[in-house]
């Protein structure tokens, strides 16, 4: 699904990204953990299109880097940003719709209005308020929501559970193992390690630019060297 090799960005004269490799397989949840400001962030806005990328992006077997955010977003791969970038203003009904691709009609692809409503009643009750009155969960649900209207192969969902109860970060989880039970590949940047190693089927863990380690849970939680030294604070 998404090939990424010797990936590198700037912001200015900082050299960010230094050479990533990452491979997302079709319907796989991958975790990428790191220690703030290694770069993950700037990874996902790389392969994006927000950030200017050097070295390879290859998604469905084409090459992407040097194409714009919304062409990328077209081409199938969804982005929710780590700022819960809700229209305020609009109301969550419109901001869902704002969700589909030009073109796209409401129903069409694998996730409907009615299905979002269903998964999370608080934001069918709240249908037709602003968005600027929903808790810090749902705005979170919301962006998660209005990502998948736009029906993506790919998604990249940087740090959802940040700042949420632990009951909105169980409602996170189910929704993430929703997105995989559709054969949607899923890219989730975290900090915490435990809802991580609960559903990502790979982990990549990333230092100063690169990735440090890649492997399964199950092989992270054996590597004590590798949770020392690059994500235990
Ligand atoms: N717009 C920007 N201009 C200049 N430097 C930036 C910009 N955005 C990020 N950086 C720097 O790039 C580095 C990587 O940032 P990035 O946002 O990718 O980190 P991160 O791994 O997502 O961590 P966190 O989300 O915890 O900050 C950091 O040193 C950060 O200060
Ligand atoms: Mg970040």
């Amino acid at each position: 699904m998404l090939d990424v090799t010797d990936l590198h960005a700037f912001y200015g004269k900082s050299h960010i990204l230094q050479g990533v490799n990452m491979t997302i397989r079709e319907g796989e949840i991958v975790a990428l953990l790191g220690r703030n400001g290694v770069g993950r962030s700037t990874t996902c806005k790389a392969v994006m299109g927000e950030v200017q990328p050097q070295g390879s992006v290859m998604f469905k077997g084409k090459e992407i880097a040097g194409k714009k955010a919304y062409e990328i977003a077209n081409l199938g791969i969804g982005y929710v940003p780590e700022n819960r970038d809700i229209f305020p203003g609009l109301t969550t009904r419109q901001n869902l719709i704002l969700g589909l691709k030009p073109g796209q009609k409401e129903g069409q692809g694998r996730w409907s209005m009615q299905n979002m409503f269903d998964m999370f009643e608080n934001l069918q009750r709240r249908a037709d308020v602003e968005a600027s009155v929903l808790s810090g969960g749902e705005q979170q649900m919301l962006t998660m929501c209005r990502t998948l209207m736009g029906d993506p192969d790919f998604v990249m969902i940087d740090e959802p559970t940040e700042g949420l109860s632990p009951q909105m970060v169980q409602r996170v989880a189910e929704l993430l193992k929703e997105i995989a039970s559709r054969g949607i590949a899923t890219l989730l940047v975290e900090q915490k390690l435990s809802i991580a190693l609960d559903i990502a089927d790979r982990v990549y863990v990333m230092g100063h630019g690169h990735m440090v380690f890649e492997g399964t849970p199950e092989e992270l939680k054996e590597r004590e060297d590798v949770r020392k030294e690059w994500l235990e604070v």
